[in-house]
């Protein structure tokens, strides 16, 4: 029971935007370069999509940790969640300077990935653990999508997508070294699907 309120707890906070970095975020080494109001919309939108990609990662990693077998499984899940945490507040902070606003379907991202993340865990870790790699994969190839839609001079942004991007590698290679087994290709092609679906109205509302 206390678990499970301390899982909502988490969840209202990561909707709510009410969430703080264990680490300071790297654009604070960075200076503030003036940009455009058109580089800058844009620039505020992909973290805007980012931001998401965090939101529902936070719900992935609940969702299988609730349900994942060992120990050891769990507490992997939980160490990547609180990283995820440090992108959530990073790509909240970075929005808000740029001048934009988090997507108004968070709640939904949320609910829908906490969902999948449990159906996942439900299926054994060796599985959890590879939609987790899976999941980690692709989120690293998007991020690196993004350093190459992003204006070149924001690089108070570039420096946050690059940190995360680091952080996903590792939270991949972790996965493997848990026994990740590898997905089939149709699952990764509606993970694919899904994540397209979901930088598409991301980027917009
Ligand atoms: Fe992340
Ligand atoms: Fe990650």
């Amino acid at each position: 029971m206390d678990r499970l309120i301390a899982e909502f707890d988490r969840a209202l906070r990561a909707i709510a935007g009410v969430v703080h970095a264990e680490r300071q975020s790297p654009a604070a080494a960075v200076a503030e370069t003036p940009l455009e109001d058109v580089p800058k919309a844009h620039a505020a939108a992909l973290m805007r999509v980012n931001h998401v990609g965090e939101i529902c990662a936070q719900a992935l990693y609940q969702g299988q940790a609730l349900t994942a077998r060992r120990a050891e499984s769990r507490q992997a899940l939980a160490q990547a969640a609180r990283e995820e945490e440090d992108h959530l507040a990073w790509s909240a902070e970075r929005i808000r300077e740029l001048g934009g606003r988090p997507s108004l379907l968070n709640p939904l991202w949320y609910a829908g990935s906490f969902a999948i993340g449990a159906a996942a865990g439900l299926l054994g870790d060796r599985w959890n653990f590879a939609f987790l790699a899976e999941t980690e994969r692709q989120v690293e190839e998007h991020l690196t999508g993004h350093l190459e839609a992003l204006p070149p001079e924001d690089q108070r942004t570039r420096a946050v997508v690059e940190a995360m991007r680091a952080d996903e590698a590792r939270h991949r290679a972790s996965a493997l070294e848990l026994g990740a087994a590898e997905l089939p290709e149709p699952v990764r092609l509606a993970m694919r699907l899904a994540s397209r679906v979901m930088t598409t109205v991301a980027y917009r509302v």
